[in-house]
């Protein structure tokens, strides 16, 4: 599978079969995507939460591409009641798709929708896609039950914020990294805006110093996971 990054917490994995999926696809609002919506298909879209820089372009993409929403319920219904396909799912729930595994997780967050509807509680996931497992914790503070989520899924990648302000910040993201145990982290969710201005630089070296592996994806670039 491919893992691309836009920025902020925005990716797309396409898998070995050609499937693609876009999690909280925020780019034309976003000041550090260099992608725009119009440029990016799916057929189907996570949302960790209802915030405007998660739901981002979501709609106008899954309107263009006919994508599939997966999200927890209230989102889903939320995403349903403006005319989209979702598949309504909830925290501690696993459901195989066609391109792999996905389960919610807790995340310690907020997730009012943009239009100030409430959409249930904020989400991570876990994805098994192409023998990899792919944790994206959402928008989040630190939480002990990272340990648990590492413990349960023996984590390959680890996508979590660094910004500080909304989530974590980088001591709290290190400590994150060392419950769930990933074999690589991968900082997200800042320099878009300079309320959440961090150096992923320092986060790299702070992981490396507890013995364990960060990679600092471009805004824009495409690794092969
Ligand atoms: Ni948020
Ligand atoms: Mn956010």
């Amino acid at each position: 599978m491919k893992l691309r990054y836009f920025s902020h917490s925005a990716f797309q994995i396409t898998t070995d079969s050609g499937k693609r999926i876009l999690i909280d696809p925020f780019l034309d609002g976003n000041p550090t995507s260099t992608v725009k919506a119009a440029d990016v298909d799916a057929e189907f879209i996570i949302l960790t939460h209802a915030h405007g820089d998660h739901i981002g372009d979501a709609f106008s993409i899954a309107k263009r591409c006919n994508s599939l929403f997966i999200c927890v319920n209230e989102l889903a219904d939320y995403c349903a009641s403006k005319g989209f396909n979702a598949h309504n799912m909830h925290i501690g729930g696993g459901h195989t798709f066609d391109f792999g595994h996905v389960k919610f997780t807790i995340a310690h967050h907020g997730s009012m929708t943009p239009d100030n509807q409430y959409a249930g509680e904020p989400s991570g996931v876990v994805l098994s896609i192409d023998g990899k497992k792919l944790y994206h914790t959402g928008d989040t503070g630190l939480f002990y039950d990272m340990k648990l989520i590492g413990e349960m899924n023996e984590l390959d990648y680890m996508l979590l914020p660094i910004g500080d302000n909304f989530t974590m910040g980088i001591t709290d993201a290190v400590k994150a990294v060392e419950l769930a145990n990933p074999k690589i982290a991968i900082p997200m969710h800042y320099n878009t805006f300079p309320v959440i201005n961090a150096d992923p630089q320092l986060f790299k070296k702070k992981v490396e110093l507890i013995g364990k592996n960060c990679k600092i994806m471009e805004f824009g670039q495409e690794i092969d996971l």
